[in-house]
């Protein structure tokens, strides 16, 4: 095990439930540090080694908060971040469940999801710039499968937050590359989390491997994209979907 030196840092949005909360197990197993942020308290139920000490209260979808939290951040670790993976995301739906389509979503319920999916992802790299420098470290944008193509339940706002936010991920990899930080994006398809929406099981018989994915498989691609056997890829997009997009 890695001397407290030596250990490495992670910065990860929306840690609480689903494909964050795997994300967690993953890096905390492999001897990270796990630093974690979303709007609730530390849940004492779901415990992990000092997570209630290495938790960020924070609603991404309010940028001054947002700032607030970088700061929060910042004193807490030793001015290296060696990952900062931006998972938090919304997927608002209509008042019976619907999916809201570009006719009938209002601009608030826009703003807010372009904030948590999309706005916050650029505000945390920018402000933990000099941290992810120090380390050479490496930013993972979670997008989805919403972002490339019109999906059945996940509404207009969603999917193009989650397309801007793999257009970002390649400016990004331009612009922090020469500081010698990746930045990548995994694309999930449809993961069992409770995102989904009722009526998902049809979606998974036209999955060429016939499942959903797990969130564990998720993080495994994370990790891959934070470590060292990844070290020169960048820019990139993985498809995380049993082959759904074929
Ligand atoms: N599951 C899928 O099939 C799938 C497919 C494609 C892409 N994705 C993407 O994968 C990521 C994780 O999805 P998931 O299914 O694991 O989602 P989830 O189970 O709904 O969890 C979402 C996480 O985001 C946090 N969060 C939501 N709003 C927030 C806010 N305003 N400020 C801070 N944190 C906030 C939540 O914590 P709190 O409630 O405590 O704030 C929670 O930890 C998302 O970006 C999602 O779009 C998922």
């Amino acid at each position: 095990m890695a001397s407290n030196s030596e250990q490495k840092v992670i910065l990860l949005t929306g840690a609480s439930r689903g494909i964050g909360h795997a994300t967690v197990r993953k890096f905390s197993e492999e001897k990270w540090r796990v630093i974690t942020c979303s709007r609730q308290a530390f849940d004492t139920k779901c415990p992990w080694p000092g997570g209630e000490a290495n938790h960020v209260q924070v609603d991404l979808s309010n940028p001054n908060n947002t700032l607030e939290a970088i700061d929060e951040v910042k004193k807490r670790i030793d001015g290296k971040l060696h990952a900062l993976v931006n998972n938090a995301g919304i997927s608002p739906k209509g008042e019976n469940g619907e999916r809201l389509d570009t006719l009938g979503t209002d601009l608030s319920t826009w703003g807010k999801v372009f904030h948590v999916n999309f706005f916050a992802s650029v505000i945390l790299a920018r402000g933990l710039r000099d941290e992810l420098l120090k380390a050479q470290g490496a930013i993972v944008n979670v997008t989805s499968i919403a972002g490339s193509r019109v999906h059945p339940f996940a509404g207009a706002a969603y999917a193009t937050s989650k397309a801007a936010l793999g257009a970002l991920t390649r400016e990004m990899s331009k612009d922090f590359g020469p500081l010698g930080v990746r930045v990548n994006a995994i694309a999930p398809g449809e993961v069992k989390t409770a995102i989904l929406s009722k009526g998902t099981d049809k979606i998974v018989a036209d999955i060429p491997m016939k499942r959903l994915g797990l969130p564990e498989e998720v993080a495994d691609t994370i990790f891959y994209l934070c470590s060292k056997e990844a070290s020169y890829v960048s820019g990139a997009e993985i498809e995380i979907n049993g082959g759904q997009h074929v």
